[in-house]
């Protein structure tokens, strides 16, 4: 289990001050993946350099399974930090070792013998799917199966808590899948033991694999939970970057009235379409809409047309009595999408 109080860090730019990170706080309890999202420049660096006291943060508590980083000093720091595997977006591997030596070295630092360094990283290798590539050398692996050695070497103290910072940026869309197939898998591995935090800019990243997640915007955290809560709303910057309907109209009718409506779970969308159509005496059109599986749950977002001379608000009205989030389109801000 990780957990962050009100962290901050601050940089002098000459006589700016730079709040980097600016109160945030988090907790990713073992069995869970959690995702934070943030446009360039929000922070997240910042927030993966304290989190492993790469950099000193200002003030505020880094603790994993209760041990308090930002307190311990020296041996007791280098001994707290090996609880932490840490999956950056390119491996830097070290090109003159063979691969299994990469994934051993951690292990090396710490004095393990070299009989029990060897079989731990075999173990580890066939683990992400590289059972046979122990002997090559990082040059002759693809990105992908680089960033494997990478997650294979972060495992190899057998950390509470994997960190990934933009772990599939530099990877095409088959190969990121892949690679967040196998982040599931360690998880799904070691639920009582692993904490996974995944620190990227891609919505898909967090679609795929995250259960909660938080937006970091200027070093604070804005929106923050589990998954199915954070898309519930249509106002949500993270429900409208997760379930991608863009929130602004492009094309406005003339003789209509636009209303979004988000459903979720149980409660169908299309069926309260019809329904609602029936309430109010006019026909509903559907100009838009998204369908998507999140965590285990649907969440339906469609863009509907109401005629003019139908009363639009009474629509509102009538899709919240059926327990969806409705809204006339035109109220909904615009702001920067996020993905
Ligand atoms: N060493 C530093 N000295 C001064 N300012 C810094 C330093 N590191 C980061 N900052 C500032 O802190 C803010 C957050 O930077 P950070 O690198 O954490 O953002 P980021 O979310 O990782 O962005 P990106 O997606 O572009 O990598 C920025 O305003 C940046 O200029
Ligand atoms: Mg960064």
């Amino acid at each position: 289990m990780i957990t962050v109080t009100d962290l901050r860090k601050v940089y002098h730019q000459g006589k700016r001050e730079v709040r980097a990170l600016d109160g945030v706080s988090l907790t990713v309890p073992a069995g869970s993946i959690h995702g934070v999202i943030g446009h360039s420049g929000a922070g997240k660096s910042t927030l993966v350099r304290c989190l492993t006291m790469l950099d000193r943060p200002t003030s505020g508590a880094v603790e994993i399974n209760g041990v308090d980083l930002t307190a311990a000093r020296s041996d007791a720091l280098r001994t707290a930090r090996r609880r932490i595997g840490l999956v950056f977006q390119q491996a830097n591997l070290f090109d003159s070792r063979t691969i299994e030596a990469n994934v051993a070295y951690p292990l090396e630092l710490i004095g393990v013998g070299r009989e029990k360094r060897r079989e731990k990283a075999r173990e580890l290798l066939g683990l992400v799917g590289l059972g046979d590539a122990g002997n090559a050398y990082p040059a002759q692996l693809s990105g992908g199966m680089r960033q494997r050695v990478g997650i294979a070497r972060a495992l190899a103290t057998d950390p509470d808590v994997l960190l990934f910072d933009e772990p599939t940026s530099a990877l095409d869309p088959r190969t990121t899948d892949e690679i967040l197939d196998l982040i599931v898998s360690l998880r799904d591995r070691n639920p009582d033991d692993l904490a996974v935090l995944v620190i990227t800019h891609e919505m898909h990243v967090v679609k795929k694999i995250c259960d909660s997640v938080s937006l970091l915007e200027g070093g604070r955290i804005v929106e923050s939970g589990p998954l199915t809560s954070v898309v519930k709303h249509l106002d949500g910057r993270l429900s409208q970057a997760l379930l991608g309907i863009p929130p602004h109209a492009h094309v406005a009718p003339s003789d209509a009235t636009l209303v979004d409506v988000l459903a979720s779970g149980d409660h169908a969308a299309l069926p309260m379409i019809a329904h609602t159509s029936r309430e109010v005496g006019a026909e509903l059109a559907i100009l838009a809409g998204s369908v998507e599986q999140l965590a285990g749950t649907t969440f339906s977002h469609l863009r509907l047309a109401v005629p003019n001379g139908a009363d639009a608000d009474r629509v509102v009205e009538e899709l919240k009595k059926l327990g969806a989030d409705a809204r006339r389109t035109a109220e909904i801000r615009e702001e920067e999408p996020l993905a």
